[in-house]
């Protein structure tokens, strides 16, 4: 992107809008990294790039309308990738409402500021401007063993989460068609990772193993996910900024489809090999009751960004897992805090009587 690039990044703090930040500022762009600081967030993930005149952060909620026009009006971006929200499936089974208010009130809310801010801007700076949305696979609910979701495929979410998502992604893409707002929407299979916050599959499978707790995992682990390194995503939602086209959605995906007992077994198999125990880490899964309306699969046919945007995944997943696996390992100073705030009990699990309707 052009130095002049000015990119308002919103969840700046979490997994992904830290690698967003660390990527842009490390090309040579200015961000403001504008994040309420929830449980999941983690200032330290953004230590290599706190001291940078390039980097600012400012503690504020999305949907705190006054308080986002003011940082839109000083910083004037030219740009803003929209990640914060809150993620996490099982957390949404529990206390839904949450996630109303962030997801989708809080996306209106932005939407209605950046309108604002757009409003005050010269035809060349508005036209340039894009927001990108980002959101996740989840939106299309659960794939059968075949078929991969497409930018074309409807809407069927299955989780609290995921329905949230969904209709954020409904309100950007009616504030584009309405109002002109220059929006982008993104579509992303799981990421994987260092800096993620270790409750999600993957950072909370290598601590327990780390520290020889169970493994959790739901119903006979068959579920499948479509994983992609969490800065292969950064690298599309910075490409978005340049190349994303408004109104039009962009489906990112990793083609490394793995059951979630395959990524757990691998896990343990790196663990095995650079940090052996009397037992083999496998011998810690555990299978639990299964997830309410728990999808089986998830899929991404990345055929369209592949071809108008040129994008593909740079990074190969067992690779990538064996790294990340190492990462864990070599920086208890970044997770010990966080575990601290949660330790790994099992979410998301309905009172008796409490109707589920899973289809996975
Ligand atoms: N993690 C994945 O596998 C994945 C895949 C596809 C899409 N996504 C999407 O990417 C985005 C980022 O995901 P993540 O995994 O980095 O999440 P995360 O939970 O690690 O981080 C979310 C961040 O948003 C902030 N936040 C939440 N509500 C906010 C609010 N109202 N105002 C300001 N900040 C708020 C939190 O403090 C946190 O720092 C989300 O929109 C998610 O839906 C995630």
């Amino acid at each position: 992107m052009p130095t002049s690039t000015r990119v308002l990044v919103t969840g700046g703090a979490g997994f992904i809008g830290s690698a967003v930040c660390r990527m842009l500022v490390g090309a040579g762009n200015s961000v403001l990294n504008v994040d309420r600081l929830s449980y999941a967030a983690n200032l330290a993930s953004l230590d290599s790039i706190a001291a940078s005149p390039l980097y600012a952060f400012r503690q504020a909620n999305i949907a705190d309308a006054a308080a986002i026009e003011a940082l839109l009006t000083r910083f004037e971006p030219t740009a803003l990738i929209h990640l914060a929200a809150e993620t996490h499936v099982d957390r949404s089974i529990t206390d839904p409402g949450n996630f109303i208010d962030a997801n989708v009130v809080g996306t209106f809310r932005l939407l209605e500021a950046v309108r604002a801010y757009l409003a005050t801007l010269a035809p060349s700076a508005r036209d340039a401007f894009r927001f990108v949305h980002v959101s996740t696979d989840e939106v299309y609910g659960s794939l059968g063993p075949t078929g991969r979701f497409h930018e074309g495929t409807p809407y069927h979410p299955s989780s609290p989460y995921a329905a949230s998502k969904a209709a954020a992604d409904h309100l950007a893409l009616a504030w584009q068609r309405t109002y002109g707002l220059p929006v982008v929407v993104s579509n992303c299979s799981n990421n994987f990772g260092p800096f993620q916050f270790p409750e999600k599959l993957i950072p909370l499978a290598i601590l327990n193993a780390i520290e020889r707790r169970p493994i959790r995992l739901y119903g006979d682990g068959t579920n499948i996910r479509d994983w992609l390194y969490v800065d292969d995503h950064a690298r599309a939602l910075v490409m978005l900024c340049e190349k994303g086209v408004p109104g039009e959605k962009y489906n990112f995906g990793g083609d490394a489809e793995r059951s979630n007992l395959a990524v757990v077994e691998t896990i343990c198999a790196c663990l095995d090999m650079n940090f052996p125990h009397n037992a083999p880490h496998r011998a810690l899964i555990t299978f639990v009751a299964d997830r309410p309306g728990h999808d089986y699969r998830y899929a991404i046919d990345s055929g369209k960004v592949r071809k108008q945007l040129g994008w593909h995944p740079h990074a190969a997943f067992d690779e990538q897992i064996a790294q990340t696996v190492q990462w864990y390992v070599a920086h208890p100073d970044w997770w010990r805090p966080l575990r601290e705030r949660y330790a790994g009990g099992r979410l998301g699990v309905l009172e008796r009587g409490d109707g589920a309707g899973g289809r996975g």
